[in-house]
């Protein structure tokens, strides 16, 4: 590494949220399967996108059907899975863009490690705090139930660990309340942080 040197161009980070008029974010979503993290990271990115934000979502399931499909459910692996991710939203928020993302993330080391690459203020923890007895009932791609008859080994809530964040920016059980109000209050915090401004979310209507 000593030999790789950090080649400074000219156009910086600042100068690309400038041209796209936003202040870049990672917005990193956290919670077990099947806990609501891609529908409210999906429902918020089409809130922001129709508002005229430029974004992009990384979602753990597609992720892993291309830079990350070398990768299984293993600690290290997620480890790795999460490395990857956290360097990619790097070069997207770099990039100007307010960057989402769906990933289980089931440690606090992990999480902590995404974070620290980013300045402070840059990496929002949302914490889709879902209970895992409605996440199991929800079981939209039938994996608790394969799970739990130990067709799956590692299944974060059932046979693997989720450590609950405790220092999460937001916190959303999507069991309560419905889609529309859990964006709305994602959409105020963003405001109130003055990620994006008020004028123009409110121009989108
Ligand atoms: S993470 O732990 O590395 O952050 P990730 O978010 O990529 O997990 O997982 C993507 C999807 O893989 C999950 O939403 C789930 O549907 C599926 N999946 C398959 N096997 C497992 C498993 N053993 N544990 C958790 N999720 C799994």
């Amino acid at each position: 590494m000593s030999d790789i040197v950090w080649h400074q161009h000219s156009i910086d980070q600042e100068s690309r949220a400038k041209q796209k008029g936003q202040s870049p974010v990672l917005l990193w979503f956290t919670g077990l399967s099947g806990s609501g993290k891609s529908t409210l990271a999906g429902a918020l990115e089409r809130a922001l996108f129709d508002a005229g934000f430029h974004t992009y979502l990384l979602d753990g399931d597609n992720v892993r059907h291309g830079l990350c499909n070398d990768l299984g459910f293993s600690a290290s692996d997620r480890d790795e899975n999460l490395r990857r991710v956290g360097e990619v939203a790097k070069l997207m928020v770099d990039a100007g863009l307010v960057v989402l993302s769906a990933f289980i993330s089931p440690t606090k080391e992990e999480r902590e490690r995404v974070r620290a690459l980013f300045e402070e203020g840059r990496f929002i923890e949302v914490h889709v705090s879902t209970p895992i007895e409605v996440c199991e009932a929800r079981d939209p791609k039938g994996l608790y139930k394969k799970a739990r008859a130990g067709e799956i080994k590692e299944f974060t809530g059932i046979s693997a660990p989720y450590e609950t964040p405790t220092a999460a920016e937001l916190t959303i059980d999507t069991s309560k309340g419905d889609l529309t109000a859990q964006v709305n209050a994602l959409l105020d915090y963003l405001t109130a942080i003055q990620v994006i401004d008020a004028a123009k979310l409110k121009a989108a209507g």
